[in-house]
């Protein structure tokens, strides 16, 4: 008999509760999406927007998986990083669920969550992984029991950056996906800052600077949205390549959020032929924050015996990837 794993996500926005086998099999993933009227997510109001909707959440994943609580083998949720209010309510779901049905409680590093479930889903074994998302701009590698960050932001993540210029454009939150479409009508490359240092990345400057073309030098909103876009995935796609030329892997997955972007998608492809490395996105349903790669993630630590105590599951806003050792090998 396959296990079965519960997967609360609830780190920013997203409340989703995933259920998946062992054998990688997503019987479910619902979720539910906190969108601020205006600015952005302000961590308090997301916490009670995933109070308020987490019986709904779980109820309807066990309908669509149809299995009863009690069928559950392991509970997941994720432990961090993220937004403190956010996390602390999730954690009391999966502690309350864990002993009202006495089911093993293991916590998830949502950012390795992010590269798993890429990994289940694309077939992947070894790859550098680009994860972009909202929250984490991270160029990582399995090397020695970690995933080792070879490259970051220095300040706000690319997923925060496309949103925050979004927000000034008077687009409505999520910006990215907005200035992605909006990219498409651009033609003229207008000049913004390009900010690599070393193997890590630097996106306030160039989020400002899109802004003062946008509102003081009056270019076109398509010309920017497009020439964003061209830098900041510029500056992505040199790190990764100086990441796959130094560790000499011969996969690369794009997973997180921004991994929808077909801009994002068609310049890692080049690189990839460039340097001869099979490229893979994580399929689109799961780019995103959601509970099923929380779940697949606790079945991973669960196999090797990660289970951690209901006392000792406190939550970590700033648990970092490299920090877990990882059990399992790469093969
Ligand atoms: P994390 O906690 O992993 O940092 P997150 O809370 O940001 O995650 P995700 O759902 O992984 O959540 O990512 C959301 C981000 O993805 C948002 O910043 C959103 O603008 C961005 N995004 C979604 N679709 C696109 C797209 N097509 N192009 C660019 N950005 C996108
Ligand atoms: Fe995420």
């Amino acid at each position: 008999m396959p296990l079965i794993c519960l997967g609360l996500e609830g780190t920013a926005h997203s409340f989703g509760a995933g259920i998946v086998t062992s054998e990688g099999d997503i019987l479910a993933n619902e979720i539910s999406t906190y969108l601020p009227i205006t600015g952005g997510i302000h961590p308090r109001e997301a916490a009670q927007h995933h109070s308020a909707v987490a019986s709904q959440v779980l109820q309807s994943a066990l309908l669509k998986a149809g299995i009863s609580g009690e069928e559950l083998d392991v509970i997941a949720f994720s432990q961090g990083p993220g937004l403190g209010p956010c996390l602390r309510t999730t954690a009391v779901v999966a502690r309350a669920l864990s002993t009202l049905f006495d089911i093993p409680l293991v916590g998830v590093n949502h950012c390795l969550a992010h590269v798993e479930i890429g990994r289940l889903l694309t077939g992947t074994k070894d790859p550098i992984t680009l994860y972009v998302s909202g929250g984490n701009t991270i160029v990582s590698a399995f090397a020695d029991k970690r995933y080792r960050v070879f490259g970051e932001t220095i300040d706000i993540p690319i997923g925060n950056a496309l949103d925050m210029f979004g927000r000034e454009a008077g687009l409505q939150h999520p910006g990215g996906p907005k200035v992605e479409v909006l990219a498409r009508k651009g033609k003229k490359l207008v000049e913004l800052p390009y900010i690599v240092k070393g193997m890590d990345l630097s996106f306030s400057g160039l989020v400002t600077a899109a802004i003062r073309k946008l509102k003081e030098e009056k270019e076109q909103l398509e010309d920017v949205c497009f020439s964003l876009q061209e830098y900041a995935f510029s500056m992505l796609v040199e790190v990764t390549e100086r990441a796959i030329a130094h560790t000499q892997k011969k996969e690369l997955l794009l997973t997180g959020g921004v991994a929808q972007n077909k801009r994002l998608q068609e310049m890692l492809g080049e690189v990839a032929k460039d340097q001869e490395v099979a490229f893979f996105t994580v399929p689109k349903e799961v780019a995103g924050d959601n509970g099923a790669m929380i779940a697949w993630t606790g079945i991973l630590l669960y196999k090797y015996g990660k289970i951690i105590d209901v006392e000792k599951s406190l939550v970590d806003p700033k648990w970092r990837l490299e920090a877990v050792e990882i059990p399992w090998s790469m093969e």
